[in-house]
């Protein structure tokens, strides 16, 4: 079921399932995370939950009604 809303940097959002991986469930949202090593050791994947730093390569969406997402590096905006 999907039942989080993620809003995005660039102010769209999203409806994903809580335990989908990160990359993913930007994928669905047509977002694309920079990503790096893919393996949690590099940060360039890194960016911030409800003001939570997490990277997101190795960290899945978690179980709440609303998340707010913020990027660090953002090349397209
Ligand atoms: S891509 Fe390197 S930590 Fe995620």
């Amino acid at each position: 079921m999907k039942n989080v809303k993620i809003n995005w940097p660039n102010k769209e959002s999203s409806n994903s399932t809580p335990g989908v991986d990160w990359l993913k469930a930007a994928h669905d949202a047509n977002i694309e995370i920079p990503t790096g090593c893919l393996g949690g050791s590099c940060g360039a994947c890194e960016i911030e939950v409800n003001g939570v730093v997490v990277r997101a390569c190795i960290a899945t969406v978690p179980n709440e009604k609303e998340l707010n997402v913020e990027f660090f590096s953002d090349p397209y905006w």
